[in-house]
């Protein structure tokens, strides 16, 4: 695929893209994976039908051009095959009596324990894999797949903690009972393309081991990375519990929801598209929603704040992957006082950014997957400029192709679109304030509530900011960026930027409800009780726990 030039395009960037040839053998794509697998009902199928090309945002010089090459194909699917899927997840599912739903939680833990061998077998190849389709450098990308198979080890480990609880017995009001927690059923799992194992197996695992049964959709950019993994969920889990599509979501997502057997939504993406899915549900009362959504999440740099650590962390908190993630600081508040004196610095620490390909050492700033998304950043710039901001770091916003320097611009009116807008991208718009109400009203007035952090050193004035922002976002970071981690802590948001928690337990929760077994605590009850748990005739009420 060959793309042409525009404004602000610099041909100086040119030489940063790789030669074909010249590419270190290690990081080279193995052609096999000019692939065409999809997962339905415990088999790895080929898919016959139309594909959908992959093109990597790691352009390679080919005489005087750049051009994205091809790095492989998926099934660009359509409405049958996607409700062959739903079919057989909810034939898995079997209205709570499938062989999945109904096994005891040891052997769940068994079966997912058993894939995160599989995983572990063909790590080399799903790394290379994000690196090639959505740009992530090579350190960022083993690191998205080892936070997640250590997600996954956490989360059995949380599993036996909620087990643990549930095998007790209470009796109150002459009741006896055994509290646990039931699967919901169908779950429709759907992630996005910066984190495209990540934050789709951090909804996927905690949904799969507590016995429901899912249709999993692959995200935009990072499908291929699906295709290895196939293999490991057919191996691990019944036929029909995880079935695997990729396609446009128009196309098969639509149907799969109308048809009313989702029993719930695990989204992350846009509150535009999770407010269509919603809506295509006939009783969306009977579907639990799962969302991580939009975010803006702004700074605030006090007056005594600590320069160089602000810097630092405004760097990396708004520039990691490009400023591509949903917790990105989106956009920086300074005061007047040092407004001068902490732009000099933060656009030199920006302009200090290595820019490259993935695998080169010590690289921050790399290809973006999305097309357009250099013209989409610049016209961003454009509108915060016609309203009076300027870009104030030498050479920020010149791109080339899919490598774009980030721009620095301010001061951001709240006129212009970069005020409240997410721009998901690498341009980091800076206002300046006299006043912490300013940013108060910034925080309320804003569609987005998920973080928020505050550089500064005097306690008490930092202390007067927290409660109000409390009742605001999700999480108040001080004197750092804005993230997610580490995965047992909470990760939510008000407003337009999330539904549910998340986090390694809370997860395990969202997809699951408490259900229990009571009786009146007379001599016979407790003897049937009795008869069901030594015999071990029951997978849901004993008192077998696991340690
Ligand atoms: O894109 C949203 C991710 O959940 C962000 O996670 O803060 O670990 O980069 P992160």
């Amino acid at each position: 695929m060959n793309m042409s030039n525009a404004q602000n395009s610099d041909e100086s960037l040119a030489p940063l893209f790789p030669l074909a040839d010249a590419i270190p053998a290690a990081y080279r794509l193995d052609p096999r994976y000019y692939e065409r697998w999809y997962l339905i009902n415990g088999e790895v199928r080929e898919w016959n039908g139309p594909l959908a090309e992959i093109h990597s945002p790691i352009c390679l010089r080919d005489g005087g051009a750049l051009r994205r090459p091809m790095i492989g194909h998926v099934p660009a699917m359509d409405e049958p095959t996607a409700m062959a899927a739903l079919d057989a997840a909810v034939q898995a599912w079997d209205e709570g009596r499938g062989r999945w739903p109904t096994l005891t939680v040891s052997a769940r833990i068994e079966a997912v324990e058993a894939f995160v061998s599989g995983m572990l077998a063909v790590r080399d190849e799903v790394v290379k894999l994000l690196m090639w389709e959505i740009g992530k450098s090579l350190d960022d990308s083993r690191k998205e797949f080892d936070r997640t198979v250590e997600y996954i080890r956490k989360t059995i480990e949380a599993l036996k903690d909620i087990d643990r609880a549930g095998s007790r017995f209470s009796l109150d009001g002459g009741v006896i009972a055994q509290v646990r927690r039931a699967p919901l059923g169908v779950v429709l799992s759907m992630g996005p393309f910066n984190y495209p194992l990540n934050e789709i197996y951090t909804t996927l695992i905690p949904a799969l081991i507590m016995g429901n049964t899912l249709v999993v959709k692959t995200p935009k950019f990072g499908r291929l990375l699906h295709q290895p993994l196939l293999r490991a969920f057919a191996e691990c889990f019944p036929p029909g519990v995880v079935n695997f599509l990729s396609g446009a979501g128009s196309e098969i997502i639509g149907p799969i929801m109308k048809s009313g057997r989702v029993n719930a939504l695990a989204f992350i993406g846009s509150s535009r598209v999770a407010d269509i899915l919603k809506h295509q549900h006939p009783q969306p009362h009977r579907m639990r929603c799962i969302l991580g959504l939009d975010a803006k999440n702004p700074a605030l740099i006090l007056p005594d704040a600590d320069l160089e650590v602000t810097v630092k962390e405004c760097v990396t908190g708004s520039l990691s992957f490009n400023g591509q993630r949903c917790t990105a600081l989106k956009i920086l508040f300074v005061h007047e006082s040092i407004a001068s004196e902490f732009l000099e610095k933060f656009c030199a620490a920006v302009n200090a950014l290595p820019l490259g390909m993935p695998w080169d050492k010590d690289v921050k700033l790399t290809p973006m997957p999305e097309f357009d998304k250099a013209k989409s950043m610049n016209g961003y710039v454009e509108n915060a400029t016609a309203c009076g901001a300027k870009v104030v770091n030498a050479g920020g916003g010149v791109y080339l192709e899919t490598l774009y320097r980030p721009a620095v611009v301010y001061p951001v009116a709240p006129q212009a679109d970069l005020y409240f807008k997410e721009q998901f991208g690498p341009v980091v718009p800076v206002c300046v304030y006299r006043d912490e109400r300013e940013f108060l009203n910034y925080v309320a007035q804003s569609n987005f509530g998920q973080q928020v952090s505050l550089f500064g050193r005097d306690h008490e004035r930092v202390a007067r900011l927290i409660a109000p922002l409390a009742n605001q976002v999700c999480r108040i970071n001080l004197n750092c960026q804005c993230q997610r981690g580490p995965d047992t802590l909470p990760f939510t948001g008000r407003k337009d930027s999330a539904e549910a928690t998340l986090s390694i337990s809370d997860a395990l929760r969202c997809f699951s409800i408490r259900s229990l077994v009571a009786a009146q605590a007379n001599p016979d009850s407790r003897q049937l009780i009795q008869d069901i748990v030594s015999g071990r005739h029951s997978s849901f009420l004993h008192t077998d726990f696991l340690l």
